[in-house]
């Protein structure tokens, strides 16, 4: 009898739990990984003659698992235990490979390509960065620690590789900690990390040895935002460093910059970073460059031609904690459908509308909290950026991940949206009020959507083919519960929850 009623509570507290929860949005639509070998992720991948070559297929399945990558082109070799590929390739050229993943319980194959030639960043960067959640008090030890969660999460296993210092790892003059006091550069004019990274050589071959990247960040001005060493006047000097130390991203903030523009005409905007592009192009090393400066001077128009493989859009998306939600309509959809942002997007260049905002961030109040997005938002959010083609990275607490937002950044179906080999940016198709459809065209033919409600109550929200311009009957996919929902002619409605999404894939009937 007592057994009886401790079962009755119980069942009467899981129903409990899980109507908050989906009374909430909190609820999990990635379903989980089986224990057979799967492989995920980008599906191209580019390199540039004599760079070291470095990519570790991302795949699910439970270990130990045998990697093998068939046809792969002489200058490259794989690592069977870890999938890690490394080398340099000669000479330009693409190459079709076959990934293959074996496991106890089976087997997965995919098709690959290398292109060997002028253009990296071939799909939008996947990664994380320390800003959000440690701004002022990143360490070594936290990037360490976030590598290493980039693997025992499984992050790593969907295609996420750069793990990025934000601002605040060079010397501060005036700070009042001993560990940011020195000098900002050697007498060799090298600039140096503050004391709070003694090893940074050390730091990326530990990242690497994970099979990841190791991202940097500097400004072209005399000090970064923060106030810390910045590169003005010692730029080619402060690349051959990053070089030296190994890392494979450098995000280049304006900040200080703005009191050495003569003035505000398009060339001053664009001097730093022609600079910079330069200088990265005669390296023997790939380095991913993400220009921030904000979108100001319409950095899409030229952020690729100077060299950049990203630009950020708009200011800070989290610059208020507390108004994240609204940057995220504002400078996400707003501005994305105002200036046709997807115009300006490819392999090789992206529109980066900033980080991914879920988890534990800091309120820069001196406290880490969870983020301030409704559950809703943040599947809108991780859905927006999926379908704009936009970078991925994470700003959240990687080392602290619950299984929602694990959930939310490990949804194969979604993710193939981001990392789709054609590249083109999603764009608005239709607007009703508070109800918007965003469309992606894929390599395959088929379309990405997302149906979106930027209301406060729930609504139907509908997809016409004519705004596609596609006719004839289509199979519709719920992206993120990776369920059939049918064969629809003519059109595909759907009921969304406020500042929530529904997302889908068209394919044409055969
Ligand atoms: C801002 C930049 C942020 C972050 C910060 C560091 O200018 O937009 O992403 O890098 O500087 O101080």
């Amino acid at each position: 009898m007592k057994s009886r009623s401790i079962l009755f509570i119980l069942v009467v507290l899981m129903a409990t739990f899980q109507a908050f929860t989906q009374e909430s949005g909190r609820v999990i639509l990635t379903p989980k990984p089986g224990p057979e070998p799967r492989i995920h992720g980008a599906r191209i991948f580019g390199v540039r003659p004599g760079s070291p070559f470095l990519f570790t297929i991302p795949a699910t399945g439970t270990r130990p698992m045998k990697y093998e990558a068939v046809d792969l082109p002489a200058g490259l070799s794989i690592n069977s235990d870890n999938g890690q590929i490394t080398g340099s390739l000669a000479k330009k050229g693409a190459y079709r490979v076959t990934f293959r993943v074996t496991n106890a319980y089976g087997k997965a194959e995919r098709d690959f390509r290398i292109v060997c030639g002028d253009t990296i960043a071939l799909t939008p960067h996947m990664g994380w960065n320390s800003w959000y959640v440690w701004e002022n008090h990143v360490t070594e030890k936290i990037m360490k620690d976030a590598a290493d969660a980039m693997v025992s999460t499984g992050l790593a296993d969907h295609g996420f590789m750069y793990v990025n210092i934000d601002d605040c790892w060079a010397m501060k003059a005036g700070s009042k900690d001993s560990l940011l006091i020195g000098p900002g550069r050697d007498s060799l004019g090298r600039i140096n990390s503050n004391g709070r990274f003694p090893d940074m050589k050390g730091l990326t071959a530990y990242i690497h040895a994970k099979g990841l990247k190791a991202g940097i960040y500097t400004s072209p001005g005399p000090t970064t935002c923060a106030g810390h060493t910045g590169s003005y006047m010692h730029e080619a000097s402060d690349v051959k460093r990053f070089i030296e130390w190994g890392f494979d991203f450098l995000k280049y903030d304006w900040c200080s910059y703005g009191n050495y523009a003569k003035d505000t005409t398009l060339a001053e905007y664009e001097k730093p970073y022609i600079l910079m592009g330069h200088i990265l192009k005669k390296q023997r090393r790939d380095i991913v460059l993400n220009l921030c400066q904000y979108g100001m001077a319409d950095v899409w128009n030229w952020g690729r031609e100077v060299g950049g493989n990203s630009w950020r859009t708009a200011g800070d998306l989290g610059g208020s904690f507390d108004d994240i939600g609204k940057a995220l309509f504002r400078d996400g959809f707003d501005l994305y459908a105002q200036r046709n942002l997807q115009r300006y997007c490819g392999p090789g260049a992206w529109n980066d509308p900033d980080y991914l905002l879920i988890g534990n961030l800091s309120n820069w109040k001196g406290q880490i909290v969870p983020t301030p997005l409704t559950p809703d938002e943040q599947y809108t959010q991780v859905s927006l950026w999926c379908l704009l083609a936009a970078p991925l990275i994470l700003s959240g607490d990687i080392t602290r991940l619950d299984e929602f937002t694990l959930s939310l950044l490990t949804n194969n179906e979604v993710l193939d949206v981001d990392q789709d080999p054609l590249g083109k940016g999603g764009y608005r198709i239709s607007k009703t009020g508070d109800l918007e459809v965003w469309a992606k065209p894929m390599e395959d033919g088929s379309w990405a959507v997302g149906l979106f409600n930027r209301g406060e109550t729930r609504a139907n929200v509908s997809l016409h083919w004519n705004d596609l311009k596609i006719k004839g009957r289509q199979k519709v996919r719920d992206l993120w519960r990776q369920k059939d929902l049918g064969v629809f002619e003519q059109s595909f409605s759907s009921e969304v929850r406020p500042h929530g999404v529904i997302m889908v894939r068209l394919c044409k009937e055969l």
